[in-house]
């Protein structure tokens, strides 16, 4: 198959595209790099083995996607390409709903001109909103408390009526709980473009010295040790995850499907760091501090239905992502080149 990853030299899109590489396909990468970082192209071209066409566009360019599509014979999309910090969608809403949106119903109206069937979206857990029970299964009313949350319900909702209007759409959304890790070469990995607002990359540079020390936000929640409660599940799992959902709307006539990708089981915020100084050997220090604004006690994925479904499951254990995100750490203290 041809595929075509929008965000694809981001974190979750490039270790997705490695894998579609390793089972056979065709890749061609959209990305303008907002968010990456142009070294990462030439590690995928080394851990793939072979060339992988990539152009540096907006998404929300349609006519150029549209063209781009038939020029190269796309079959199937694997929609990335947004941005997804929680803080920076409070203080820039139109940005975000422009481009995630945006970007969303141009890559639909992209696929509608060419005629291209197959999307698997990047959807995430907050759309199941501040008041889920855990753990969440797939037809959870959906919510959300700030911008980013609300860019991924409405991109649900739109790519749900388009299903609707066109009956020969297949379209996965995939709601991601907490992606963490890196591919086990270590030569790629998360690389935050700023201070990380995410746990497992900032206790990471922690670790590597290149901050001095974590703040735990929050250790009066109802859990098992006070700190917030999570569903940490490995990028390579979840890049299997993408490939198992591609394929199964090719084999299958359902229009829409929504499918949980996450592990089934919660570890907390201190559970996560005694685990990475086991996998690092290196002393994460940390002070408590308050609560973060819109943080839940608890989250996790009830993952029955992938598992029934797509017969995929995340097999990485939590002391893995902790390697592997140490060994891409220690490789890449300041993350990918400049160049
Ligand atoms: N945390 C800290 N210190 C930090 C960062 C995080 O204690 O420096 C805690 C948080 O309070 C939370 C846990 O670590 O208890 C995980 O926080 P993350 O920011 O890593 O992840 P979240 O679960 O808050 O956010 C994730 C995605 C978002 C998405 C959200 C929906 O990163 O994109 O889930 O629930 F919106």
């Amino acid at each position: 198959m041809r595929v075509l990853v929008t965000g694809g030299a981001g974190y979750i899109g490039s270790h997705t595209v490695l894998q579609l590489l390793g089972a056979g396909h065709d890749v061609v990468v959209v990305d303008d790099f907002s968010n990456s970082r142009p070294a990462v192209v030439g590690r995928l071209e080394e851990l793939g083995g072979r060339p992988v066409p990539l152009l540096a566009f907006d998404v929300n360019d349609t006519d150029r996607l549209a063209a781009t599509m038939s020029d190269e014979g796309v079959e199937a999309v694997v929609h990335f390409a947004a941005f997804k910090a929680v803080g920076e969608s409070v203080a820039k809403p139109l940005e975000y709903y422009r481009n995630n949106v945006g970007a969303t119903m141009s890559v639909l109206e992209a696929m509608l001109r060419t005629e291209v069937a197959h999307l698997v979206f990047s959807s995430s857990a907050t759309v199941y909103g501040p008041d889920a029970p855990v753990p969440m299964t797939e037809d959870l009313p959906t919510s959300a408390t700030n911008p980013y949350g609300w860019t991924k319900v409405f991109s649900e909702q739109l790519l749900r009526d388009a299903t609707v209007a066109h009956p020969w759409l297949r379209v996965a959304l995939l709601r991601y709980f907490n992606p963490v890790g890196a591919h086990p070469s270590g030569r790629i990995g998360e690389d935050p473009a700023d201070v990380p607002n995410n746990l497992m990359p900032y206790i990471a540079q922690v670790a590597v010295g290149r901050r001095e020390r974590l703040a735990v936000f929050g250790d009066d929640y109802d859990t098992v040790d006070g700190t917030g409660v999570r569903d940490y599940i490995h990028v390579e799992d979840l890049a299997a995850g993408h490939l198992a959902a591609l394929e199964w709307i090719q084999e299958h006539d359902r229009a829409l499907s929504v499918w949980n990708l996450g592990t089934g089981h919660g570890t907390s915020v201190l559970e996560l760091v005694h685990a990475f100084e086991e996998a690092s050997g290196r002393p994460v220090p940390y002070d408590v501090v308050a609560r973060r604004a819109g943080d839940v006690a608890s989250s996790w994925a009830d993952p029955t239905r992938a598992e029934q479904e797509l017969g995929w499951s995340a097999s990485r254990t939590v002391a893995q992502m902790c390697e592997d995100t140490w060994r891409w750490q220690q490789a890449n203290p300041e993350g990918y080149p400049a160049v």
